[in-house]
């Protein structure tokens, strides 16, 4: 199965969804009547997005993070093949008379600690690079989310990981990325991506948004009741202790001076702290009170994510008409060793909002890149499975 067909390999994200996953929902799953507009309230590199426009349905997505809005951006839009490619060409051939003294831009302050988790060589590269992507492909942003990925993978951040951890001292001595030959490289496989993509996919609406759902959905961009389809994938808990997504994302979204680089984990689902349920569930009611005996702290961070999902789940449903249908792929994960069935507690949030539960698919992980360093203590070697079934649930709006 190629999980980077079309666009969907342009650039990595932590949890992404299975492309034939989203693809074989909306197959299987579509509504009755027409399906004209899919919703993804969480839609991180726009996965779902893609595989609606393959489908010629139209599609609005949101998210918080600054780099999951331009993925997906990029990831949708039908870029000029030639136009690329003739780009590319002018980039590449200035590349090739790289000198120091031509970097126009040598101030890193917006890169916070930037010499710590680069050397001075990759620092003065990429800004070479950004400077010919500005001079010569400046109204697109398919060169810069290339950059984008190249910003992160050259710094010294630990490979496979999340989160950021400085490589050790040893492997720094003998670390020397080249920014330029992962552009070339990375240039070349978009631009296959994009001919794929172009050759298949309809010109459908994509709207891409930054609104989140836990406190509300601004009616002039989705209508209630307008949306036929939703096909996500949410987290499976606060940043801090599930997947970093703000922690991943952070070498771009400082490179290009996005809002909220810093800050972005603690804004996320989860991510606030409050002392106050204000979901009612039946079918955790039992999790989470053997959750608070073995650690108050953790229950209170577990609710504080129920809380923000539970609304949000409230808000989206709003919006889906009569007749729609809602797919969530959520995970089973443990914290202090008790499962939490994040799969009912979907199905009984949506119950509560006029849904009828359809059917709930149950999928082993094979080989998703997990966090699998986040144990629930976060100390580094404590190699806890934190999820390894998926779920994916899917209800009907009946009322
Ligand atoms: C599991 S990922 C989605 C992955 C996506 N399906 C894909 O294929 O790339 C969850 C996403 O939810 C986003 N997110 C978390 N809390 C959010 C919120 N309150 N509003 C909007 N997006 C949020 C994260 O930034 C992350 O990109």
């Amino acid at each position: 199965m190629d999980t980077k067909e079309y666009t969907h390999g342009y650039h990595a994200y932590p949890a992404m969804m299975i492309p034939q996953i989203a693809r074989t929902l909306i197959e299987e799953y579509s509504p009755k009547g027409e399906l004209r507009t899919i919703l993804d309230p969480y839609m991180g590199s726009g996965t779902t997005l893609v595989e609606a426009a393959l489908k010629g349905v139209n599609s609005i997505g949101t998210d918080l993070n600054p780099l999951a809005r331009l993925m997906s951006k990029v990831k949708t839009t039908h870029y000029d093949e030639g136009l690329i490619k003739n780009q590319f060409i002018e980039i590449s051939f200035h590349l090739s008379f790289y000198d120091v003294g031509k970097v126009l831009n040598r101030n890193f302050d917006r890169v916070s600690n930037y010499s710590y988790w680069y050397s001075e060589d990759v620092l003065l590269k990429l800004s070479y690079l950004q400077q010919l992507i500005d001079e010569y492909a400046n109204d697109s942003d398919f060169f810069r989310l290339i950059l984008a990925e190249i910003v992160r993978e050259v710094s010294f951040t630990r490979n496979g990981e999340f989160k950021r951890f400085r490589m050790s001292e040893d492997k720094i001595a003998n670390y020397n990325p080249n920014p330029f030959e992962l552009f070339e490289k990375k240039a070349k496989r978009n631009i296959a991506g994009l001919r794929a993509y172009n050759e298949i996919a309809h010109r459908a609406n994509v709207t891409i948004c930054d609104f989140n759902s836990t406190y509300g959905i601004p009616h002039n961009i989705v209508a209630n009741g307008s949306i036929d389809m939703v096909v996500t994938s949410p987290p499976y808990g606060d940043s801090r202790t599930t997947v970093a997504y703000g922690q991943f994302s952070r070498w771009a979204n400082e490179w290009f001076g996005f809002d909220n680089a810093k800050s972005l984990d603690n804004e996320l689902m989860g991510g606030g702290k409050c002392h106050e349920i204000k979901f009612k569930s039946i079918e955790l009611a039992e999790t989470l009170a053997e959750i608070q005996v073995l650690d108050e702290k953790r229950y209170w961070e577990v609710i504080s994510f129920l809380n923000d999902y539970s609304h949000s789940i409230f808000n989206v449903s709003n919006v889906v008409r009569v007749g729609g249908r809602v797919c969530y792929v959520v995970g089973d994960r443990r914290v202090k060793g008790v499962q939490i069935p994040l799969d009912y507690f979907t199905a009984e949030m949506f119950e509560q909002c006029g849904f009828e539960h359809i059917n709930t698919i149950v999928r082993e992980i094979p080989n998703k890149r997990m966090p699998s360093l986040t144990s629930p203590t976060n100390k580094v070697g404590n190699h806890v499975q934190t999820m390894s079934h998926e779920y994916i649930v899917i209800l009907e709006k009946v009322r």
